[in-house]
């Protein structure tokens, strides 16, 4: 499984790179607010950054919501750079853009996937990854992981070659549990994946460890 991290922060998208086993990245509309980044320059100027610290997919989502307008901004935000997935959301069309990029060779990572039936769409369409939001699922009292493990046994059964990235990721154990269904990438907050460090025995097996070695 691919690890992508969730961020539009550079900072933390350094720090997880620097761990060794950041393979890309996913952002969208809230998370490049939330960075204070505003106007077009700005907003392509940081998708440049991005892309210098980690070589690897970086997912870039479109403002429009109408075919036209998905296609013009997504043919922009691909001429950035050739690791730009340009990321479009479930709707119709969204649908039609998916199938415009794919028969233009440019990558697509098809955005806020709440079901199977939306899943199969995206892949019919030839979008590169679909990325189902299990963390909202779990806010509205369904199972994420559960969703991520039918796609997953979907595009197996149908031979589609859509990656499966499981999206709004929570923890650790969100992580853990698509890895056993068999998700392609998982996109995460920089916390779940430090968290996946995490052992109270690990900690206590190095304190009696270090205490020892003062004896060597
Ligand atoms: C996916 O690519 C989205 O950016 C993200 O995972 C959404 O997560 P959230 O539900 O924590 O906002």
């Amino acid at each position: 499984m691919r690890f992508f991290i969730d961020t539009a922060n550079l900072d933390q998208i350094k720090e997880a790179h620097d761990l060794g086993i950041l393979d890309g990245v996913t952002t969208n509309p809230s998370l490049m607010a939330k960075e204070g980044i505003k106007g077009q320059d700005a907003i392509m100027q940081h998708y440049r950054d991005i892309c210098a610290i980690v070589d690897g997919p970086v997912s870039a989502e479109v403002i429009s919501t109408d075919f036209e307008g998905m296609v013009a901004e997504g043919k922009k935000l691909a001429a950035i750079h050739d690791n730009i997935v340009v990321k479009i959301p479930m709707i119709k069309d969204g649908i039609k853009a998916i199938k415009w990029f794919t028969d233009n060779g440019i990558q697509t990572n098809c955005t806020l996937v709440f079901s199977a039936g939306q899943a199969i769409l995206a892949a019919k369409a030839g979008a590169t990854m679909v990325s189902p939001f299990i963390g909202r699922i779990d806010d509205s009292s369904w199972d994420g992981v559960k969703l991520i493990e039918q796609i997953v046994n979907i595009y197996n059964a149908q031979g589609f070659m859509t990656e499966v990235l499981a999206a709004s990721i929570r923890s650790p154990l969100h992580i853990v549990r698509c890895a056993e269904v068999g998700a392609d990438i998982c996109t995460c907050p920089l916390s779940s994946i430090t968290g996946l460090l995490k052992h109270p025995l690990t900690d206590l097996g190095l304190a009696q460890f270090m205490a020892d070695a003062k004896n060597l």
